[in-house]
């Protein structure tokens, strides 16, 4: 993981890297230096190198006030303590989500652990839950009536994606999954999940593979989280794009960690919205 500095072109690569890394920064200077210089770090991230510039500045201005205030030998003691307060924050707000809302999606889960019967599998990517900011800030830039459109979270695994779905008024949400382990801890979260927000309670979790699911004749957003290599995709998207030729409707889709993003585009049928390092967007309603 790296500091994320970038452009305002990129604004969504910002938020995956710098939240965790603000935040622990803040508690580490909070731990380090004294609580009285904290004032002014408290929920800035950084969005720019001008940001980065100034924060480096107020560290090392506040640096020097703790070795004037506390000394030397104290202040080094303490910046030994540092990496392990950096590894508790960050994963503290890793599982910010799950803590939040009493569910289990976090983690990393290889494929072959998990029993999956589809041959499929060889070509499936790892397990690893959408960042619930990456997730927002993607379907917020999307001009769609959610009660029109029934959410696809294509390789749902234990549900981040679908719960995060939720929190909008879609039609119905639905989830794919081939890993059996993996959907039963997506229903379990979805049994568990509570939240006064939540706007769509009409979600179905299919375990099966995308390729074989039979994609509704209604108006789809499909969600993907980098889930599958480039033969299934190819597969993927074709199926997809069949669906829309053999009945037309309103489609769009939204690809995080968008590494075969080129497989979309070069199937032509849809139009870019976005594309970032960390998201694309697409429709095939926009001119
Ligand atoms: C990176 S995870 C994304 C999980 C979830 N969409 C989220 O955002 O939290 C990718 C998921 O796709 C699933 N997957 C990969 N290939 C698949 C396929 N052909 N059919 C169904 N699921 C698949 C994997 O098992 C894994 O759970």
């Amino acid at each position: 993981m790296r500091l994320a500095v970038t452009t305002k072109k990129q604004p969504l690569k910002i938020s995956i890297l710098s939240k965790p890394i603000a935040s622990s920064i803040r508690s580490i200077l909070r731990f380090v230096l004294n609580d009285s210089h904290r004032r002014g770090l408290r929920g800035k991230h950084i969005r720019s190198e001008w940001h980065l510039r100034k924060f480096v500045q107020r560290i090392i201005r506040k640096a020097r006030q703790s070795f004037r205030d506390r000394g030397i030998i104290p202040t080094l003691g303490r910046c030994v303590a540092a990496p392990f307060l950096v590894l508790r924050e960050y994963k503290r707000v890793r599982l910010e989500f799950d803590w939040k809302y009493g569910v289990d999606t976090e983690g990393s889960i290889l494929l072959s652990k998990l029993n999956i019967e589809s041959p499929n599998r060889v070509h499936g990517a790892n397990y690893g839950a959408t960042p619930p900011d990456i997730f927002w800030q993607a379907l917020t830039r999307l001009d769609v009536n959610h009660r029109d459109f029934i959410f696809v979270d294509l390789g749902s695994g234990k549900g981040r994606a679908v719960l995060l779905a939720s929190e909008f008024p879609f039609k119905e949400i639905i989830g794919v999954e081939f890993s059996p382990e993996l959907n039963s801890i997506a229903q379990e979260n979805v049994r568990r999940y509570k939240s006064k927000s939540q706007k769509c309670s009409c979600i179905k979790l299919l375990c099966t593979d995308f390729i074989d699911f039979h994609i509704p004749e209604e108006p789809v957003l499909f969600f993907l989280y980098y889930a599958c290599k480039e033969p299934i995709m190819r597969l993927l998207v074709q199926h997809i794009k069949t669906s829309v030729i053999t009945c037309p409707r309103s489609i769009y889709i939204v690809y995080v960690n968008p590494q075969l993003s080129h497989m979309i585009e070069d199937a032509n049928f849809v139009t870019i919205i976005l594309k970032t390092e960390t998201v694309a967007l697409y429709s095939n309603t926009v001119a």
